[in-house]
């Protein structure tokens, strides 16, 4: 159980050594460097959005989102494994959702490895449907299922 209500913000240059250790953490196979996310924070807010999820001042979460004309990407979503299952992935993908439909996307698109089975029950209850594979896409034999949810609808 979280101790307090979880609230969401802007991600901010300085929360980058908190945001990395999670992402080595979360992604064992290929954690983004502390570079990616610099090079992904200097393109807000021109195509990017990227939000932390905090509990008290502690980061339990970040998420980030590309959008471009009417397409918007996930860009990477994480949740702090003691806190996982507790519905923060679903708000954390709900705000980019909100973020994309603010911006004018009509539908979001996604990648996920075909193995993980929690981004992908995520993704299911959050509306996603498969339109793709695209083979060996992170290592041979690590496939990239693509995803992609339609945004249209009342902001
Ligand atoms: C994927 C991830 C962000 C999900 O975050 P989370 O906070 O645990 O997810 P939530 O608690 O919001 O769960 C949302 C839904 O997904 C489903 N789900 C999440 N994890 C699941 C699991 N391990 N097994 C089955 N279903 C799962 C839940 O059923 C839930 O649906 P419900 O509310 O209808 O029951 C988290 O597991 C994570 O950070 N994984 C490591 C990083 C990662 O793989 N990111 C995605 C890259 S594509």
């Amino acid at each position: 159980m979280l101790a307090e209500t979880p609230s969401l913000r802007a991600m901010h240059w300085s929360d980058l050594p908190a945001v990395h250790a999670m992402e080595v953490e979360c992604f064992r196979h290929d954690p983004w460097t502390v570079e990616a996310f610099w090079s992904e924070l200097a393109q807000v807010p021109d195509t990017r959005w990227y939000a932390v999820m905090c509990v008290g001042q502690e980061i339990v979460g970040y998420a980030g989102v590309m959008v471009v004309g009417a397409d918007a990407d996930v860009q990477t979503i994480a949740v702090a494994p003691k806190v996982q299952g507790q519905g923060l992935g679903a708000a954390l993908l709900q705000a980019l959702h909100d973020h994309a439909r603010q911006r004018g996307a009509s539908r979001i698109f996604l990648e996920v490895r075909d193995d993980n089975a929690s981004a992908l029950a995520l993704y299911d209850t959050q509306g996603y449907e498969r339109t793709g594979v695209r083979t060996n896409y992170y290592a041979p034999g690590a496939s990239a299922i693509v995803m992609m949810k339609s945004l249209a609808g009342a902001l």
